[in-house]
């Protein structure tokens, strides 16, 4: 019987489809499995159902050819060389389209956030802060209607996250690697984006050529008081420098990634007041993460049987 490796606990209601046709080595446990125990798992294996915790490099790939589909419940594959999955012929699934929205939500919640300063005040009244009554100059935030919004990158959920701004009344521009027209939204270039808006919301994928694509240069051309949101990839982002720009108050920023994850308890992050932190739950809602792993085992099961993956990040393999 062929035999699929499982690195995520999963209800035996979503893996009884799989041992119906597969010997399933499944994983129960909520810590990520080891890169050890996934090289060792992976040795008899057909197939594998992973997230962004499994990294799949070229070594391990290559020491893997044998397997006939890797299919990660995530949109994003940074954590697999796609180009090493392709030498190997190995199909690489992931769970695009079924996110949008709920990722799209999550940024405008960080713009929210940001902008009106939830976070900062929510700790405020629970450390005793608040004694005084209401007054006109206490805990002033900006507005959206007022602002203008960069979106860098103009995917499906670049275009959700316009869609939810426009409702706001801000004004969207955009950058994308191949321009696109989207009603209401202003195509820019980058170096006009990131010194018109008031808020910047990354909004791409992380590859090799986007990595730090939010350098300290960028950083520095931003309006002073601006904001960065990222529910996008931490890699985006040169970490070090928006650290010093939010050290010194001139930016503020809603993360929901980070360059490494979990977040360090060292992280100078966590002592900064004028920045929302939230441990990567853009996709995180129910139902999202029900339709998620539902696109996910449909991706291994064709992978398992043969058949072209339904969504697949390296389709370029099939030919
Ligand atoms: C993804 O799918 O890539 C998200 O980052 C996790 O939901």
């Amino acid at each position: 019987m062929t035999k699929v490796v499982v690195t995520l606990p999963l209800p035996d209601a979503a893996l009884a489809p799989l041992r119906e046709h597969f010997q399933v080595l499944a994983w129960e446990h909520s810590e990520p499995m080891s890169p050890e125990t996934l090289a060792a798992r992976l040795g008899d294996a057909d197939g594998v159902l992973c997230t962004l915790n499994s990294r799949f490099d070229a070594a391990l790939l290559a020491a893997n050819s044998h397997l006939k589909v890797i299919s990660s419940v995530s949109v994003g594959v940074d954590h697999i060389d796609l180009e090493a999955a392709s030498a190997s012929g190995i199909p690489v699934g992931h769970t695009p389209g079924v996110l949008v929205d709920s990722t799209a939500d999550m940024a405008l919640s960080l713009m929210l956030a940001t902008t009106r300063r939830i976070a900062e005040a929510d700790r405020f009244i629970r450390d005793g802060g608040w004694t005084s009554g209401w007054s006109t100059g206490f805990f002033l935030g900006t507005d959206l209607s007022r602002a203008t919004v960069g979106l860098v990158g103009l995917g499906p959920i670049g275009q959700a996250v316009a869609k939810r701004l426009q409702g706001f009344g801000a004004r969207v521009i955009a950058w994308n690697r191949s321009p696109k027209d989207v009603p209401g939204v202003e195509m820019v270039d980058l170096d006009t984006l990131f010194a018109e808006s008031d808020v910047v919301s990354i909004h791409a994928a992380l590859t090799a050529d986007t990595h730090h694509l939010v350098s300290a240069v960028r950083l520095a051309s931003m309006k002073d008081g601006a904001i960065l949101i990222n529910t996008a990839r931490g890699g985006l982002v040169d970490e070090g420098a928006l650290i010093t720009e939010l050290h010194n108050g001139r930016l503020r920023a809603g993360l929901d990634v980070f360059e490494q994850e979990p977040l360090s308890s060292e992280s100078p992050l966590l002592g900064l007041d004028n920045v929302v932190l939230v441990p990567h739950l853009g996709s995180a809602t129910a139902a999202t993460r029900q339709a998620m792993v539902r696109v996910a085992l449909g991706n291994l099961i064709a992978g398992m049987t043969g058949k072209p993956l339904p969504h697949c990040a390296n389709p370029g393999v099939y030919s």
